[in-house]
C-alpha cells in the first residue's frame, strides 16, 4: 500500500467555446498509506477530475503527483498500480462474474493458478461465492457493485480509488454497502481514495475528508474538526443536515446582537471577537443546537431567542421548525413533543457553546484563541 501526494496541482481544460477553464486550482493533500479519505463537494467541483489525476486518466496541467514514493506524472495508469471503481459497475454483461473478476488479471498475464487463487480470496471477502458463474444480470445492483469492487480488490493494488460508487443503489442498499466498504478497509489495510457529493457518506466513511468547492479545496479534516470547527461558511453549510443557520449580527460590548435575541457571550469569545466591536458578524449555530424551552434539559437556559415559527417538520424522531431572523431563514430541530404551533412566538434556548462566527467579507471562520 502506498501514500497518494498532491503538491501544487492544477488542471485547466481548455473548451472551444468557454476558452480555458480550470477544474482544479493549487491542490495539495498528503493521504497517508492505508487511509481512507473522502473527496466531498458539489457537482463540478472537480473531485472526479482530482480522482482521474491519481489514476493517470487525466494529466495534470502543472504540479507533481507522487504514489507511493514515485513521482506518476509520466506514468501510464496501468503502471500506477491502482484500481479504480467507477458509479456505473462497467461489468462484461457476457462474461461470468468469475470471468469479470478474472479479466484485469489475464490481461495482465497472470498465471492461471494465481488469477484462481485472487480470484477465491475476492469472491469469498465480498460474498460473492454462490454467484461465481452468473452473468451480470441475473444479480441485483447491490451485488453487482460488489462484483466491481472485487474487480479491483484481485488487481491487490497500492491505492483503491472509488467515484461515487454508491450513487446508483436505494438508500437501504446505500447504506448496507457503506458499512462493508468501512469493513472491507480495515480488512485490507487499503489506502482508499473515495468521491462521493454526499456528506453523509463523506462522514461516515472517511477517516478524514477534503471538502471541495470550484476546483478548490477547502479544508481537509477528520469528520468531527470539520463539523465542530469549519473552516469557512462554505464548509460549514455543506456538512450537517440540515444545514448549519447563518444570522446577521453586530458585536456591541460583548454582546452578539441579533434580531429576536442578544446573546452575551462569554468572556473568552467576546475577547476573541474585540476586533469587531461594532461590525458585522455572521454568527453559525447548527439545528440541534437551538431547543425547545421545556426540553432544554442539557443546555443552561440562559440564552434564548424568541421566534415566529412559519413551518413545522415532523420527522418522527425530531420536529424542524423553520423561522425567518433577520432576512434569513433559521431551522431548528427540535424533541417532536416540543409545543410549536404555526405563527405563534416561540421561545427557542440557544446552546451558546456551539456558535460559530464568520466573517462576513471573508467567510472565514473567526478563530476565538
Ligand atoms: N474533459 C473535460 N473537458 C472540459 N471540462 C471538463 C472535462 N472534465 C471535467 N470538466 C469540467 O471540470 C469541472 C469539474 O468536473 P468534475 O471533476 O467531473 O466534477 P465533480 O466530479 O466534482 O462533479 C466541471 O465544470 C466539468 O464540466
Ligand atoms: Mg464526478
Amino acid at each position: 500500500m502506498a501514500r497518494v501526494v498532491f503538491n501544487n496541482v492544477r488542471k485547466e481544460f481548455v473548451d472551444e467555446k468557454k476558452g480555458t477553464f480550470t477544474a482544479v486550482e493549487n491542490s495539495e493533500f498528503v493521504i497517508e498509506d492505508k487511509e481512507f479519505v473522502v473527496f466531498v463537494g458539489p457537482s463540478g467541483c472537480g473531485k472526479t477530475t482530482s480522482l482521474r489525476m491519481i489514476a493517470g486518466l487525466e494529466r495534470q496541467t502543472s504540479g507533481d503527483i507522487i504514489i507511493g514514493d514515485r513521482i506518476v506524472n509520466d506514468l501510464h495508469p496501468k503502471d500506477r498500480d491502482i484500481a479504480m471503481v467507477f458509479q456505473d459497475y462497467a461489468l462484461y454483461p457476457h462474461m461470468t462474474i468469475r470471468e469479470n473478476l478474472s479479466f484485469g488479471l489475464k490481461n495482465l498475464k497472470k498465471s492461471k493458478a494465481e488469477i484462481e487463487q485472487q480470484v477465491k480470496q475476492a469472491s469469498s471477502i465480498l460474498g460473492l461465492d454462490e454467484l461465481l458463474e452468473r452473468k451480470p444480470r441475473e444479480l441485483s445492483g447491490g451485488q453487482r457493485q460488489r462484483v466491481a469492487v472485487g474487480r479491483a480488490i484481485v488487481r491487490n493494488p497500492q491505492v483503491f480509488l472509488f467515484d461515487e460508487p454508491l450513487s446508483n443503489l436505494d438508500a437501504k442498499l446505500r447504506i448496507q454497502m457503506r458499512v462493508e466498504l468501512a469493513e472491507l478497509h480495515k480488512r485490507l489495510g487499503a489506502t482508499i481514495v473515495y468521491v462521493t457529493h454526499d456528506q453523509v457518506e463523506a462522514m461516515t466513511l472517511g477517516e478524514r475528508i477534503v471538502v471541495m468547492s470550484n476546483g478548490i479545496i477547502q479544508q481537509i479534516a477528520p469528520p468531527t474538526e470539520l463539523y465542530n470547527k469549519p473552516n469557512n461558511m462554505f464548509v460549514a453549510g455543506f456538512i450537517g443536515s440540515p444545514a448549519m443557520n447563518f444570522m446577521d449580527a453586530t458585536i456591541e460590548n460583548g454582546k452578539a446582537f441579533v434580531e429576536g435575541a442578544q446573546i452575551a457571550l462569554p468572556q473568552a469569545v467576546a475577547d476573541g471577537l474585540k476586533s469587531y466591536e461594532g461590525k458585522k458578524i455572521i454568527v453559525g449555530i447548527r439545528p440541534e443546537h437551538l431547543y425547545g424551552e421545556e426540553f432544554a434539559h442539557t443546555v443552561s437556559k440562559e440564552h434564548t431567542m424568541d421566534v415566529t415559527v412559519q413551518v413545522i417538520e415532523n420527522l418522527g424522531a425530531d420536529n424542524l421548525l423553520y423561522f425567518k431572523v433577520g432576512s434569513r431563514m433559521v431551522t431548528a430541530r427540535v424533541h417532536p413533543e416540543t409545543i410549536a404551533r404555526l405563527g405563534e412566538r416561540k421561545r427557542l434556548v440557544i446552546d451558546i457553546s456551539k456558535l460559530h462566527f464568520f466573517d462576513p467579507e471573508t467567510t472565514q471562520r473567526i478563530a476565538l484563541s
